[in-house]
């Protein structure tokens, strides 16, 4: 019984001025036909899968609805946080509500903004790990590496462990978001996958990971999901007892410490949308390495984005080498790609000026 857990409570900075606040980058559609959170839904259902649960804030809840229904999919449940406290608490509700309904449960959790492009690759992956989560382990997704990364989690393989393995594989250790240098070891150590950020395992499995590593947030997440109140098809979990748990994620909460882990490599094509730079790179640039939208034009232009998304605003770049360009109807961003990363401090600073 896989039951697919959305977590889509994320603000995605990064990516603005296409993000933003009330509209995060997960509800947009930023590569394809239709929003990543509608694929994410999408390529985690089928045979094998139940219908999702839907973790998500208060504002976004109508959004996952309306993106759902559009979708042709009916959601178990769409939990609502009362605040964004990471995904450790998210998880947790999403266990607890699972472990009611159904104490056999495994489920899947998957953040809602990345990119997978081969589905069917992907929920064999998913069902080729559900031996190693019924057996009580914590199965995670293993891309391998390509750069030294800081933003993401690092699995270090057990000795024996193959990174080219069609089932899960033992894991000696997580690290989650190590400094550049540690980064760059274990790149080159070569035992070392990237966590995707998807996890399969049992309700039960993850329950007693909270018993054991974060007793403290168990015993207030159990309170905010017995006092729940449902609303319209919404359950809204209770205000008091939510604002008690650690603002943390899972990673560190749980996968860090937890010694039951396992990894299924997963070789066939993942990105997490981080950043202009990968979207650039996963919306497939031309022959001279642009991408160029609809109310846009590239003239002379090489490695470059330019994206208009504001009605009757037709964007011109000339001569552009590897430049961001992104235009909204109230917001215009101009950067080279190398520092789109920063794009977050300009919202930081944005936001201070208010
Ligand atoms: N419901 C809910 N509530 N969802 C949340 C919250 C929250 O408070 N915070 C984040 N999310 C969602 C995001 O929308 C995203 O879909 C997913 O949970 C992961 O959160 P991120 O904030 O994007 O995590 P990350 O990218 O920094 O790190 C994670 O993903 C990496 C791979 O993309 C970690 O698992 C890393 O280890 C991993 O490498
Ligand atoms: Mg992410």
């Amino acid at each position: 019984h896989i039951y697919p857990v959305l977590l889509c409570g994320g603000a995605g900075t990064r990516l603005w001025p296409l993000s933003r606040q009330s509209y995060p980058k997960q509800f947009t559609r930023l590569v394809g036909e239709e929003s990543l959170f509608q694929a994410a839904a999408r390529r985690t259902a089928g045979p094998g899968f139940r219908d999702p649960v839907v973790v998500t804030g208060d504002p976004f809840r109508f959004i996952v609805q309306e993106q759902l229904a559009e979708a042709g999919i009916a959601p178990a449940a769409i939990l609502i946080e009362p605040e964004g406290r990471n995904t450790a608490p998210a998880v947790l509700a999403a266990a607890l509500w699972l472990m009611e309904q159904d104490p056999e449960a495994a489920m899947l959790v998957s953040p809602s903004d990345h990119v997978i492009p081969d589905g069917d690759a992907f929920r064999a992956a998913v069902i080729g790990a559900l031996p190693g989560a019924l057996e009580g382990r914590l199965v995670t997704f293993g891309i391998t590496p390509t750069r030294p990364e800081t933003g993401y989690g690092y699995l270090e393989l057990a000795a024996g462990a193959s990174a080219q393995a069609q089932e899960p594989q033992p894991l000696r250790r997580f690290v989650e978001k190590p400094d550049a240098e540690r980064a760059a070891a274990m790149l080159k150590a070569g035992n070392y996958l990237w966590n995707a950020g998807i996890f399969l395992f049992t309700a039960k499995a993850m329950l007693d990971a909270f018993m054991r590593h974060a007793p403290q947030m168990l015993e207030h997440g159990q309170a905010a999901v017995r006092q729940a109140q449902t609303d319209l098809a919404f359950t809204r979990l209770a205000p008091e007892p939510w604002g008690r748990l650690d603002n943390i994620s899972i990673d560190y909460a749980i996968m860090e410490k937890a010694s039951n882990l396992a990894v299924m490599p997963y070789p066939h094509g993942w990105s997490d949308l981080g950043g202009w730079e990968a979207v650039w790179q996963e919306t497939g640039p031309d022959a001279t390495g642009n991408v160029v939208s609809e109310q846009a034009t590239a003239i002379d232009c090489r490695g470059s984005l330019l994206r208009s998304e504001a009605a009757g605003i037709e964007l011109v770049g000339i001569g552009l080498e590897d430049m961001i360009a992104v235009a909204m109807p109230d917001a215009v961003l101009v950067a080279r790609r190398e520092d789109s990363q920063r794009v977050k401090d300009a919202v930081s600073a944005l936001k201070a000026r208010g």
